[in-house]
């Protein structure tokens, strides 16, 4: 353990800590002049991935500015499809795409050399958990397999979904076979990055919400549960944080079922509500991103009612999914501040 002690940390033990620690989903973006600048330098987008010198460059970007209590490895969820061979691409505008999946292709994926092709990534781990001030914790991550699925079988972004859920009932057992290959290789992941030095994981199922009850609990808890038994199995005392967005009231029993430590909220999470999930442990969120646009009253408002709702448990403040584009780097210190000023 270190001398400063790492607030995250102390929070995903179940402490209260009072004011809370605060990190922000997306820290590392572009509403930042300085990640503008290294992105335009790195050329494209996974080249900024694997580049452990330019992700190291804006992990840190945000901690300079904010002195946030935690870095998010700088890299994205879509890595695993990329070590697949999906051939994943970023185009200016696009967003995220790849070949979509088939079936068929389905049998015939090698999960052998993930980690050979994540090699960089995990350096960039190891630099990081060097260059860090010795009171920020470094969270690693990875997408949950449901989430990672949707792109791998749309073969992009979508606004619903409906490819991924089609193939899903067309093909269950090719489509549990890629949940649990996912869920293997990604649980590999993360112990990697444990092992490099991360303090903690967080798996991002950003899609959960667009689940109905059964299949929440087929694709998103089952294969979750299955990733954090692996990795626990294997590191007993790595701590994980589970985001499923969307995910409304079957958040209920999602901390229980899946074995993660703190559950990530997203903003439409009524604050009474996440006053009971507290009561299970810690939860992190879940202010409205675009509160961050807007600044002034509405962002001191949003935070306010977080810190009152769930200020006096075990709470990790964060936004309620990634940070925009369009925030204000400024509303961001404003933040931070706001936060850094409660008193229970
Ligand atoms: O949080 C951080 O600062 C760490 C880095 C991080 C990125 N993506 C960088 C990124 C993390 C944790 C992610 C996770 C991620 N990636 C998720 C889960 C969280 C979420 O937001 O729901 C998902 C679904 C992805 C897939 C992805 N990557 C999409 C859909 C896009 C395009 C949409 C967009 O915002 O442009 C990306 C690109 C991406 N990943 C960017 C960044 C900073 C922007 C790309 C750029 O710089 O051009």
């Amino acid at each position: 353990m270190s001398l400063k002690p790492r607030k995250i940390l102390q929070v995903l033990q179940g402490q209260t800590i009072c004011p809370p620690p605060i990190w922000l989903m997306r820290q590392a973006g572009r509403y930042l002049p300085e990640y503008r600048e290294t992105r335009a330098r790195a050329g494209g987008f996974l080249d900024l991935c694997y580049n452990p010198d330019f992700a190291v460059e804006v992990t840190l970007q945000p901690i300079r500015r904010y002195r946030f209590d935690a870095a998010i490895l700088f890299s994205d969820i879509l890595v695993i499809p990329d070590a697949l061979h999906r051939n994943v691409r970023f185009t200016e505008g696009l967003g995220p795409q790849m070949d979509p999946i088939s079936a068929d292709e389905i049998a015939l994926l090698k999960g052998d050399n993930v980690l050979d092709h994540l090699n960089p990534v995990i350096e960039t781990v190891r630099r990081l958990r060097d260059e860090l001030p010795e009171e920020t914790a470094l969270l690693g991550f990875c997408g949950a397999p449901w989430t990672v699925a949707t792109y791998m079988i749309a073969g992009k972004g979508t606004t619903d979904q409906a490819p991924a859920r089609l193939f899903a009932y067309q093909y269950p057992n090719q489509f549990g076979f890629l949940l649990d290959l996912l869920a293997d290789i990604s649980a590999d992941y993360l112990v990697a990055q444990i092992d490099a030095g991360a303090d903690a994981v967080q798996i991002f199922d950003s899609w959960a919400g667009i689940l109905g009850e059964q299949e929440f609990d087929a694709f998103a808890v089952k294969p979750v549960a299955r990733m954090i038994a692996s990795v626990k199995a294997r590191r007993p005392g790595a701590k994980i944080i589970a985001f499923a967005k969307g995910a409304g009231l079957l958040l209920k029993d999602y901390r229980q079922k899946t074995g993660a430590d703190a559950i990530g909220l997203d903003w439409t999470v009524p604050l009474n509500f996440a006053a009971e999930l507290q009561k299970d442990g810690p939860v992190q969120g879940n202010l409205d991103p675009v509160r961050v646009v807007a600044g002034g009253n509405s962002l001191d408002d949003g935070i306010d009612r977080i810190l009152q709702a769930l200020g006096n448990g075990p709470l990790i403040f964060n936004l309620g999914h990634g940070i925009t584009p369009q925030a204000n780097p400024d509303h961001v210190t404003a933040l931070v501040n706001r936060v850094r000023g409660f008193t229970a």
